[in-house]
């Protein structure tokens, strides 16, 4: 099996390249080689540039499956199919759930209805990100057909996750102390393990699956990550609820109680297909570790100790 990832230095896309290379696939990651770590020797690393239209680098090659990782307005998959044309087998793309409507009710699947599509935006935002993931979806099932395969991750961590999201309470967690929380602990949460995630896409390209896939993890909550951390660091926790506009607008994994149905998506179809599900624990355990290994560098998300702190006096 010849897999392409546009993206494969990202952190989905590392754990992309490493489960293929796992199953004994050939890979070749295309990226402009700016992000992470190097990728292991066996990886051929393609250089070139999205956002100039610089895929020079792809003129030549065949695949069986390229798995975009990359693409975020229509241009870049146009321009992706263009110059790949039939020398990729099979397209997947990886979407997300932003492409659903807002407040849908728990349980909803793949069925959902999706936002309006966007087919370009000078800025990527929580109003544009979703809309331009639907206009690449519908360009890359258009182009491809029985050929192209959509993958929906939800909020993706696991080592690597450099994002600093679910990191900023798995690092609080394990800080230990009162912990002032912007939401009522049972927040619902379906972080998903990005190991999940790459062993999904490598399974639908290994079974030759076209459609669409929810790549979501095990129902958790808030008040189990912060509490998970603390356990794996033996520390413990007093969760204290702060009001939610006490804290800045976009607080890591923090949304209004109207949002929570999007963290009660259905992963039936995707578990069905042979993803699997690590255990938060484990998720949790991991990301600890990698963190470790490479210092705990700062974060530039949430609050610092000396804010928390004023905060967690006036409640
Ligand atoms: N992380 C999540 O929670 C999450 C959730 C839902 C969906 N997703 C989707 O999953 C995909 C991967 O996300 P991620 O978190 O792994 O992102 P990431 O870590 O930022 O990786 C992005 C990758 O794209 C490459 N890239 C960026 N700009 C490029 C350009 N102009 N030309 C060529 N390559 C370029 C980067 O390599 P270079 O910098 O070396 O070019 C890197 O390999 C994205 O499509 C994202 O929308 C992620």
């Amino acid at each position: 099996m010849r897999i392409l990832v546009l993206g494969g230095n990202g952190f989905v896309g590392r754990a992309v390249v490493n489960d293929a290379l796992a199953q004994g696939a050939e890979v070749t990651s295309f990226s402009r080689g700016l992000s992470g770590t190097p990728l292991p020797a066996a990886v051929t690393q393609l250089t070139g540039d999205r956002e100039t239209g610089d895929y020079d680098a792809l003129r030549t090659g065949e695949w069986d499956a390229v798995v975009d990782l990359s693409g975020f307005r229509t241009r870049d998959v146009d321009q992706a199919m263009a110059v790949l044309g039939d020398r990729a087998g099979r397209y997947v793309f990886v979407s997300s759930h932003a492409v659903y409507v807002r407040d849908l009710p728990a349980g909803t699947d793949e069925t959902a209805p999706r936002r309006e599509p966007l087919r370009d935006a000078d800025v990527l935002t929580n109003d544009t990100y979703g809309p331009c993931k639907v206009a690449c979806e519908d360009d890359v099932v258009e182009r491809y057909g029985g050929r192209a395969t959509i993958v929906r991750p939800g909020r993706v961590t696991g080592p690597g996750d450099s994002s600093g999201t679910a990191l900023y309470w798995i690092r609080r967690g394990a800080r230990g102390g009162r912990v002032a929380l912007p939401t009522k602990p049972e927040a619902p949460l379906q972080l998903v393990d990005s190991r999940d995630v790459a062993r999904l896409i490598t399974r639908l390209v290994a079974d030759d699956r076209s459609g669409a896939y929810n790549a979501i993890g095990p129902d958790s909550t808030i008040a189990e990550l912060i509490r998970t951390a603390a356990d794996l660091s033996g520390t413990s926790v007093d969760i204290v609820p702060v009001p939610f506009d006490a804290v800045p607008p976009r607080f890591p994994l923090i949304d209004p109680e109207s949002e929570w149905g999007e963290r009660r998506r259905n992963p039936a179809k995707a578990r069905a297909a042979g993803m699997p599900v690590t255990p938060l624990r484990t998720t949790v355990a991991d990301v600890l570790r990698w963190d470790h290994d490479r210092g705990t560098p700062p974060l530039d998300i949430g609050l610092t100790p000396d804010q928390e702190e004023q905060l967690l006096a006036s409640h």
